[in-house]
C-alpha cells in the first residue's frame, strides 16, 4: 500500500491551516480545536504518546471494547498494522480510503464506508488499549504474551455498591475513538471493525457527548449531566512535570513496552438525574463541595481557587468529611493524581420513563493501584454522590506508547 499518498492529504491539509508539524511534537491543534470549535485542524496522530489521552479533549466520544475471536498471533498482529494504518489516514481526514475515493473496484466493496467523505478531520484521535483478558483469557495464553502482561493490568475489584454488568465491560482491546463531529468518530470505529472482520468481535460500544473534562488550560471547564463543572482540578496537558510524574509509564516501571504508555479506566456510571433534579441546589453543592454556577470550592470565590479543607463556618467543615471533591482530592490519597477525560451520555430511556443517562468516567494514570483503585474505594465507601449514581460497566486497558511512524504500529514493542 502506498502510505506516501495516504498521507499526502493531511500534510496538505495541515499546512493549509498553518500548524506545521515538527518531528516529536504531540499535540498540533489551535486553542479553536482545543475548545471544540475548530473542525478542520487534524490532530497528529504520530508522537512518543498516543493522541487521545493528554490531547486536548473533543466533543464526542465512541468508545468500543472488542473481543479478539482469532487465536492466530499474526493474525493479530497483521490487524494491529492495518488498523494502525487506517487510524493514521483518518485521524489525518482522508476518509476516502486506499484506492482513492471510496473503493475505485466495483467488483469488490468499497475500501472505507463512505460517510465521513468531505467531512474535516474534526481533531478525530484513535486511541487503543490492552484488556486482561487478551493476555490470559481463562487461563489460556492465546497469542503467547501471557509473561508480558503488566502487574498493574488486574481486573478492577468489586467496590461497594457495584452493580457491574459484565456483558458491558472488559473486553480484550478498547479503541476510543474522540472527534469534534460524532459521524466523524462512529466512522473511524465502523471502519475498524470492518478491517477487523473475522479476528475481532465488538463486545460492547458507548457513544458520548459534551465532554465532561478538560485536558488543557486552553479548554472551558464544561459541565456535567448534573449541571456541575467537571474538570477544573483535573491534571492538563501544559503540567509537563506531573503528566511524568501521574500520567505516563516510566521507561523503569516496567513492563518495558510499556514506556510512554498509560492505564485506562472506564467506568459507566448512570446518573437518577431525576431525583438529582428535586434535590436543593445547596445539598447539591455541600455534595460535590463546590458551587454550581461558578465551580469554586465552597471555601473560594472562584473556580480555580485551592479548596481549604480545613476552614469551618458555625464550628462545622465547611467542605464536609464526605464531599465528592474532598474524598478524591490528592492530598487524601498521598497525592495522586489521574487524567480524566469523560463524556456524559444518554441511551434514550428505561421502562420506567427515565432517563437512561450518565456519566462515561474515563481515566488515564501512570499507576491504578495508586489513583483510580484508591480514590473509588474512598468515592464508594463514603459519597454522598452514591445516593444518585450507580456504577453499571467496569474496564482497565494498557494503553502502549504512541505510534511512532508510518513503520511503527499499535503494540509493536509488546510482540518483538
Ligand atoms: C472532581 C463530578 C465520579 C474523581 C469532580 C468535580 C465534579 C465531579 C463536579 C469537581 C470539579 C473538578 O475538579 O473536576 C463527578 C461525577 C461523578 C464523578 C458527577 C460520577 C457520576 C468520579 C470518579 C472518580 C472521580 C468515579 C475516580 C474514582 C475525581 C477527582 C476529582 C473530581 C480526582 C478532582 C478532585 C480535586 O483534586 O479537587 N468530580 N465525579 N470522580 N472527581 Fe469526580
Amino acid at each position: 500500500m502506498e502510505r506516501r499518498k495516504l498521507f499526502s492529504l493531511g500534510a496538505a491539509g495541515a499546512a493549509a491551516v498553518g500548524t506545521g508539524f515538527a518531528a516529536g511534537q504531540l499535540v498540533q491543534v489551535s486553542p479553536a480545536v482545543a475548545d471544540g470549535n475548530d473542525a478542520a485542524n487534524p490532530v497528529r496522530f504520530y508522537g512518543k504518546h498516543q493522541s487521545g489521552i493528554a490531547t486536548p479533549a473533543q466533543d464526542r466520544l465512541h468508545f468500543t471494547a472488542f473481543d479478539v475471536i482469532t487465536s492466530d498471533r499474526d493474525e493479530l498482529i497483521g490487524l494491529l498494522k492495518d488498523w494502525t494504518e487506517a487510524a493514521a489516514r483518518m485521524c489525518d481526514g482522508d476518509f476516502a480510503g486506499p484506492g482513492g475515493a471510496v473503493g475505485g473496484n466495483y467488483d469488490s466493496p468499497p475500501q472505507d464506508t463512505g460517510e465521513a467523505q468531505g467531512l474535516p478531520a474534526s481533531g478525530l484521535t484513535v486511541t487503543v488499549g490492552f484488556g486482561p483478558s487478551l493476555f490470559d483469557k481463562d487461563g489460556e495464553d492465546r497469542f503467547g504474551i501471557g509473561d508480558r502482561r503488566p502487574e498493574l493490568l488486574e481486573e478492577l475489584p468489586l467496590f461497594r455498591r457495584d452493580d457491574i454488568d459484565p456483558k458491558i465491560s472488559g473486553g480484550d482491546i478498547c479503541v476510543q475513538a474522540c472527534a469534534n463531529d460524532p459521524q466523524v468518530a462512529v466512522h473511524a470505529v465502523r471502519n475498524l471493525a470492518r478491517i477487523g472482520f473475522g479476528k475481532v468481535s465488538i463486545r460492547w460500544s458507548q457513544l458520548g457527548f459534551g465532554r465532561t473534562a478538560s485536558t488543557s488550560s486552553t479548554q472551558s471547564t464544561p459541565r456535567n449531566l448534573m449541571g456541575f463543572k467537571d474538570g477544573t482540578a483535573n491534571l492538563k496537558a501544559e503540567e509537563t512535570k506531573e503528566l511524568k510524574k501521574h500520567l505516563w509509564v516510566g521507561a523503569k516501571d516496567g513492563p518495558e513496552w510499556m514506556a510512554g504508555g498509560s492505564y485506562l479506566v472506564t467506568r459507566k456510571i448512570r446518573m437518577q438525574v431525576e431525583t438529582w433534579d428535586r434535590t436543593s441546589l445547596s445539598e447539591q453543592e455541600t455534595i460535590f463541595g463546590r458551587d454550581k454556577s461558578e465551580g469554586a470550592p465552597l471555601t473560594g470565590s472562584k473556580e480555580f481557587d485551592e479548596p481549604d479543607f480545613k476552614a469551618k463556618a458555625d464550628d462545622e467543615l465547611v467542605i464536609g468529611t464526605v464531599a465528592h471533591v474532598r474524598l478524591a482530592h490528592p492530598s487524601q490519597h498521598g497525592g495522586a493524581r489521574m487524567l480524566r477525560r469523560g463524556y456524559s451520555f444518554v441511551d434514550g430511556s428505561d421502562e420506567l420513563g427515565h432517563l437512561d443517562a450518565g456519566l462515561f468516567f474515563i481515566a488515564y494514570q501512570r499507576d491504578p493501584s495508586k489513583a483510580f483503585i484508591p480514590v473509588q474505594k474512598a468515592l464508594a465507601d463514603n459519597d454522598v454522590l452514591n445516593e444518585y449514581i450507580k456504577h453499571v460497566s467496569s474496564g482497565i486497558f494498557a494503553c502502549p506508547a504512541g505510534v511512532e511512524g508510518p513503520e511503527d504500529y499499535w503494540g509493536r514493542a509488546l510482540f518483538e
